[in-house]
């Protein structure tokens, strides 16, 4: 690699040396050169010499000025131009850009320089709720760590990835419970994962019922409260006096009130059907009135589980490996491994010492009889131990922390947790600043909700949420359809095995069902559709592996052994408007990274590689490849859609997808 840069690099590189002498720190301003929205105003553009100017007192055009004086540059671009009020404009030599693209042609990294640098990041993510079934939920998380530890591994950090799986938690009473009264012992013996999600699931229903039972009358007193101040403001609009705006005001606070009312309704609805269900099936409602304590007595499980009971601890180490034999299956498919699964039960014997060292070091207080740390600018405490005792979600997460900090030294931790954690996590942040630990990054990396096409959160019709196993088999399903279809309809008649279909399939589906949550950004909630997230256009999965896939079947068609090509060198030559276009894409790989890793966000990643493959597919129509008016151009142009494809293949390769060389 030249110098070991970016193009983006090497260019701020210059400006640096250019700026010496006129300011002592370079690097906010050097952030603001950047790719040029648009051809006219070139490649790159600078626009620092207005914040500058600033700095220094003088005209923004004079500084523009000083700077191209002083900058050294001539051998990647041409003669810098000024424009507006101190814009500087870029346009890169077609040598230059060669020269860089042939580099990449036995660059492994292609072109993505390694990290100065290196720290050690721990990224927390996926910690799906043993014994719960993982859900859609999940897969946001799973996908986004992933592909941010890949990437981070890439540019050169050190990177320990940790699931911090649930396996401690009430669900476990819930099964204790279940396990007692519910167990057909017969099918646990056959199979023990499928018997323990059916109590599960049993307790989970008797539990919804008796708390949906006992909330319905303030259920329906809130319904009616809704309704008469609806009423109230439809009085309160009907008056003939009210002036525009609060009328104006007056609508949209309505509007809010009727959706309010509406959501109400629907919650309202969901918890009768629930409650019918039960009450119409004889064995559901004989259970319901034989274990109308359970809420009570499944915590009663749990707690003597904490507590050290012999029983339920042994209960608790049978359970276990089965359901971490299922998790392990799903990752397994998803192409997913962790350095270290700590559930929080690895914490669980830390938390009365850490709660007496809280205590002890000031930090925390009894109130009420409960131990909690107070902030003085969060709206609520951290809870560390309830008045009976109990310890929380948050006491395990800040001994995780102390565990972390103390055994692995990290300079970052990510957490790739949904957003309604986020108060939990401004608590947790803050408490480890409270306990010494100053000198981490600690970072909430959260993201949306997955919703159904109805635009609420993604469920079955049963309103189950939906597991992520049936999730992959739906995805790679419909794909193994497209996958036939496509394969049928090629002119000299189907290429693939039964085989390489199924695995085709699964390559194509389940890199679509992580494309598309990959690709929006993280903090949006994002609608979920089969149809679209295979779609064979657009920003989809199955679009890039098509591309790769295409530019993999060039070479094959035209008999090419491109592996021979690129060891011949320094071929690559850049003539059409089309291939300077491609070239530049190419080289901006190294930014896309940088971007991804700037604030955490790997649709910077899904976005550049969409861009990429629009920008072959219009060179792949501009200028003929296999055709090429001569040896020379057909050579440089079949390595342009070498490093292209190399390019597609690592990139979603970062993200956690696959690449095939036939679809
Ligand atoms: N198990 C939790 C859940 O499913 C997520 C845990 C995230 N990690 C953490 N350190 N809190 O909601």
């Amino acid at each position: 690699m030249l110098g070991g840069k970016s193009v983006l690099g090497e260019i701020r590189a210059r400006f640096q040396a250019a700026l010496s002498g006129l300011v002592d720190s370079t690097v906010e301003y050097l952030d603001l050169i950047h790719r040029s929205q648009s051809q006219r105003f070139g490649d790159y553009q600078a626009d620092l010499a207005m914040a500058l100017a600033k700095h220094l007192r003088r005209k923004p055009r004079d500084v523009a000025a000083e700077i191209v004086a002083r900058l050294e540059i001539a051998d990647l671009a041409e003669p810098p131009e000024l424009a507006g009020p101190g814009f500087i404009n870029l346009r890169l030599r077609e040598d230059y850009l060669a020269r860089r693209l042939n580099a990449l042609l036995h660059d492994e990294r292609l072109g993505v320089p390694v990290i100065e640098s290196p720290q050690t990041f721990v990224v927390d993510y996926s910690a799906p709720n043993v014994a719960k079934p993982m859900h859609v939920g999940h897969i946001r998380s799973t996908v986004i760590g992933d592909a941010l530890c890949r990437t981070l591994r890439f540019v050169g950090h050190r990177v320990i990835s940790d699931n911090h799986i649930g396996d401690w938690g009430t669900q476990f009473g819930m099964m204790l419970y279940g396990y007692r009264h519910f167990l057909d012992a017969d099918a646990y013996r056959q199979n023990p994962v499928a018997e323990l999600a059916r109590v599960y699931r049993v307790v989970r229903r008797l539990m919804d019922y008796h708390e949906a039972k006992a909330g319905l009358p303030e259920r329906k007193a809130e319904i009616a409260r809704r309704r008469s101040s609806i009423e109230g403001l439809r009085e309160r609009l009907a008056d003939p006096t009210l002036d525009a705006k609060s009328k104006d005001k007056l609508t949209k606070e309505l509007r809010r009130a009727e959706a309010a009312l509406a959501e109400a309704e629907r919650d309202l609805a969901s918890v009768e059907t629930l409650l019918g269900e039960v009450e119409a099936d004889p064995r559901w409602s004989g259970w319901a009135a034989a274990h109308a304590g359970i809420g009570k007595a499944v915590l009663a499980e749990t707690a003597k589980l904490h507590g050290g009971d012999e029983e339920n601890l042994r209960l608790w180490r049978e359970f276990l490996p089965h359901s971490r034999h299922e998790m392990e299956r799903i990752y397994r498919r998803l192409g997913i491994r962790f350095d270290y699964t700590l559930g929080e039960s690895f914490y669980h014997e830390q938390l009365p010492g850490l709660t007496e060292d809280l205590l002890r070091r000031g930090l925390a207080r009894v109130s009420d009889g409960a131990v909690c740390i107070f902030f003085d600018d969060l709206p609520a405490p951290m809870i560390i131990r309830k008045q009976d005792g109990a310890f929380l979600y948050a006491t395990t997460d800040l001994a995780t922390l102390r565990w972390r900090m103390e055994n692995w030294r990290p300079n970052a931790i990510l957490y790739v947790v949904d957003h309604r954690q986020s108060l939990h996590f401004c608590q947790l942040f803050a408490a480890a600043r409270m306990l010494g630990y100053q000198d981490v990054t600690l970072q909430h990396v959260s993201f949306g909700t997955v919703l159904g096409e109805d635009g609420r959160p993604f469920r079955t019709r049963a309103g189950d949420t939906v597991g992520l196993e049936s999730l992959l088999d739906e995805a790679v399903r419909r794909a193994a359809e497209i996958v036939a279809g496509n394969d049928d309809a090629k002119p000299q008649g189907p290429e693939l095995s039964p085989d390489e279909r199924r695995r085709v399939a699964e390559v194509v589906g389940i890199g679509a069902l992580k494309y598309a949550d990959l690709s929006q950004n993280r903090s949006s909630d994002y609608v979920f559709s089969y149809d679209k997230m295979l779609a064979m256009n657009g920003n989809t999965g199955t679009y890039m592996q098509y591309a790769y896939a295409r530019i993999r079947n060039i070479f094959a068609k035209g008999e090419v052994d491109i592996d021979a090509l690129r060891l011949a060198g320094d071929q690559i030559v850049l003539a059409h408007p089309e291939e300077r276009a491609l070239a530049l894409e190419i080289l901006r790989f190294p930014e896309a990274i940088e971007l991804v890793l700037e604030d955490y966000r790997p649709h910077q990643l899904t976005s550049y590689l969409f861009d990429l493959s629009n920008c072959f597919s219009t060179f792949y129509q501009e200028c003929p490849v296999l055709q090429a008016p001569s040896a020379e151009v057909r050579t440089s142009r079949l390595l342009l859609c070498d490093v292209t494809g190399r390019v597609i293949r690592c990139g979603l390769h970062l993200l956690g997808i696959e690449t095939v060389e036939r679809m």
